[in-house]
């Protein structure tokens, strides 16, 4: 799905090559500040590279429309963002503002269930605790159905019974709708478990692919 080739930004990352599949699970680890966030941003064109280049589906980032891009890679961001209104304007905003057509409650009342946030789709986003504001966060991305779902750290607020639900919410998602999950987390274990792939940043070193 991604192939990145000898790239360079600034002096936070040198990746000589590594690519993430299509339809698979790929965890990135590393100490903080190897430049997980860094590179996860590549991806959905919020960074471009000082040098080298990144190949989405085998076209060159450079030579694809960002606003495109992001309907079909879709980034949930390491600190949650709320936007002011009810949980159900935060769940559908990810909709709107990719120009996708809205869900039903039936829908959002689901996703709710199943990240486990026992609120009402009316209630203010401003009374939610930090990890509550993460999962529906999460059920935001999810509900916009995209090809490559970009995570970077998406159960850091969560106790780790509700990191496992939240975690196998994700994976199920991508597995029945064969979608590409690229996900940060400080979870090492977790990762070699779940993944298909981990990728672990050093910092101030080149990563290269076996
Ligand atoms: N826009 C930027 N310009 C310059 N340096 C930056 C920029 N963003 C981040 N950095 C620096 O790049 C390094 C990598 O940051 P990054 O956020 O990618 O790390 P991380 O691996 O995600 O860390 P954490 O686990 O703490 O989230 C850090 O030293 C950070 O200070
Ligand atoms: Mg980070």
């Amino acid at each position: 799905m991604f192939t990145l080739k000898s790239l360079k930004y600034k002096d936070i990352l040198d990746i000589k090559n590594m690519s993430m599949e299509k339809g698979q699970i790929t965890s990135i680890i590393g100490e903080s500040g190897s430049g997980k966030t860094t590179l996860l941003k590549h991806l959905n064109k919020m960074i471009s590279p000082s040098s080298g280049e990144i190949y989405y589906k085998s076209t060159p980032l450079s030579q694809i429309d960002s606003v495109k891009l992001r309907r079909e890679v879709v980034m949930l961001a390491q600190t949650p963002i709320a936007y002011r209104g009810s949980i159900r304007d935060n769940l559908l905003i990810g909709l709107k503002f990719s120009q996708k057509e809205p869900v039903p409650d039936t829908t959002l009342e689901y996703m709710l269930e199943h990240t486990g946030v026992k609120k009402k789709l009316d209630d203010s986003i401003e009374d939610l605790s930090g990890g509550e504001l993460q999962r529906v966060s999460l059920a935001r991305v999810i509900i916009m159905k995209p090809e490559v779902l970009l995570l970077d750290e998406p159960s850091s607020a969560l106790d780790s019974e509700s990191e496992k639900k939240i975690i196998e919410l994700v994976i199920d998602y991508s597995k029945e709708n064969n979608k590409t999950l690229i996900m940060i987390t400080h979870s090492e274990d977790m990762a070699r478990e779940v993944s298909d792939k981990v990728i672990v940043l050093e910092k101030n070193k080149t990563y290269k692919e076996a």
